[in-house]
């Protein structure tokens, strides 16, 4: 039997109601905050991710899917990937379309997206090979600290919205360029005695970028990194100031946080502010929910214009695992069937074609089976349908026109007219939560 490849999964029927409403509150967020949806190409020359990534980052060097396109005549196979990450692909299509040509000064352009994402890394509850993010990106020339405490405001109601609770913000700043190679020097520094102390991975990671050691996981290198310098005591004034600005943003919109000056990011184009969003015990050891941060040098790592950036990415897999289980429980609930019709006799099966046809039309969700079946035999198939009503047609309800609608959560039953079903059911509360919830 062929299965699924390892570090993929179906996300089967039965979650999908948790899936969309998560996409859907995210959509209604961004409806609210004024982004626009982007979607660009699953995979993308390698170059970009090598380039806006950063070959030293975990991603580049381990874990993305890429392979050489077959050559053609007049060019040799090229090497593409599939996207790790979409910062860079977002960057790449703002300055490809030249998105930022026609806006004057101190407009942004805000986007969002949704789609897969491939990491070849270890599998694990929460961490797959092909996983979901949903993203956005602020992009322009202003890199005002007020940018961020906004993104950072709709991903609070956006958790509240979901239910999420006992999430925690945390915050770092990791300087600007100039600001950062002066603490590489240092953080070189302190890593050289202890060298022999640290993995492989992370002797690659102090030749090619030491701040890419922070983002080691081997529980040996652990006690090193606990003593390394930390970047926010070499903060440039500019930097310190913009978090100083961020932080105090923040304070004025009642958002918690916590400042976290080892959070460094896996990914190189950071500057200056970086958050993520950790998760609560719902979620296992993979729970970082949300990840982001500034990038004001993107675009000119790929070949674009001087533009300013902020953005976030989250898990969509790791959301879904984070909605409390009442709310997960009341989705499915309210994702099911109205309606299921049982008919008896052959006449009451045209019948129930006809009146199948126009409860759709009446937008009712219906479903029915196409055998004549025994009067048991039919509600077992109707419960099983887990639908919130059985309507049954028998003989004597052809010719009087009077249907019995039989609640299948309580067990009443009513003799109705078509249209007093329709009214009936489209009036009718969804599931027991929802009755109380509108009380
Ligand atoms: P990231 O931290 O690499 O950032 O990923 C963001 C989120 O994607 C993580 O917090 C996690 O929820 C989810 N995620 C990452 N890898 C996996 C995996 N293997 N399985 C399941 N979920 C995963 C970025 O990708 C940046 N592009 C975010 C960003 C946007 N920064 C600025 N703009």
């Amino acid at each position: 039997m062929i299965q699924t490849v390892r570090g993929t999964r179906d996300i089967l029927p039965e979650d999908m109601p948790l899936w969309r409403r998560v996409e859907d509150v995210a959509r209604e967020s961004f409806r609210r905050y004024g982004y626009r949806e982007i979607r660009t190409p699953i995979f993308e020359k390698t170059e970009l991710f090598a380039r806006g990534v950063g070959e030293a980052t975990d991603i580049v060097h381990k874990e993305m899917y890429t392979f050489v396109d077959r050559a053609r005549a007049d060019s040799e196979g090229e090497s593409l990937t599939l996207r790790p990450e979409n910062t860079a692909p977002v960057v790449r299509a703002y300055i490809q379309h030249k998105i930022f040509a026609d806006k004057s000064p101190g407009e942004l352009t805000k986007l969002y997206y949704s789609g897969p994402m491939f990491r070849r890394e270890r599998p694990q509850a929460g961490r797959y090979r092909q996983f979901y993010q949903i993203g956005a990106e602020v992009m322009g020339s202003s890199d005002d600290p007020a940018i961020e405490a906004e993104v950072i405001e709709m991903l609070d109601w956006f958790l509240k919205e979901l239910k999420i609770t006992n999430t925690t913000l945390l915050i770092n700043s990791v300087g600007d360029p100039a600001s950062r190679a002066a603490y590489l020097e240092k953080l070189r520094e302190a890593i050289r005695p202890k060298l022999d102390k640290l993995c492989a991975d992370c002797h690659h990671r102090y030749e090619a970028n030491a701040l890419r050691v922070f983002d080691c996981k081997v529980e040996s290198c652990q006690p090193v990194i606990a003593t390394l310098p930390v970047i926010t005591d070499s903060l440039d004034e500019a930097s310190l100031e913009h978090f100083e600005k961020f932080k105090a943003h923040l304070d004025a919109r009642g958002v918690a946080y916590t400042v976290n000056p080892r959070m460094v990011r896996g990914l190189d184009y950071y500057t200056r502010t970086a958050f993520e969003i950790v998760g609560n015990d719902k979620l296992g050891a993979q729970n970082t929910l949300v990840g982001g941060g500034r990038y004001d040098g993107l675009s000119e790592t790929l070949g674009g214009p001087p533009i300013k950036g902020f953005g976030f990415a989250f898990g969509l897999d790791r959301m879904v695992m984070a909605l409390p289980d009442d709310e997960a429980e009341r989705l499915r609930a309210a994702d099911a069937l109205d309606l299921f019709v049982v008919f008896l006799g052959a006449a009451a099966r045209d019948r129930a074609f006809e009146d199948a046809r126009k409860l759709r039309e009446a937008g009712v969700a219906v479903a029915m089976e196409f055998e004549d079946r025994k009067m048991k035999k039919a509600m077992a198939a109707a419960d099983k349908s887990r639908a919130r009503f059985a309507l049954i047609i028998g003989e004597n309800e052809v010719a009087s026109g009077k249907y019995g609608l039989k609640n299948l959560a309580s067990g009443e039953q009513e003799s109705l007219s078509l249209d007093e079903i329709i009214v009936k059911i489209a009036t009718e509360p969804r599931s027991h939560r929802d009755k109380e919830k509108e009380r």
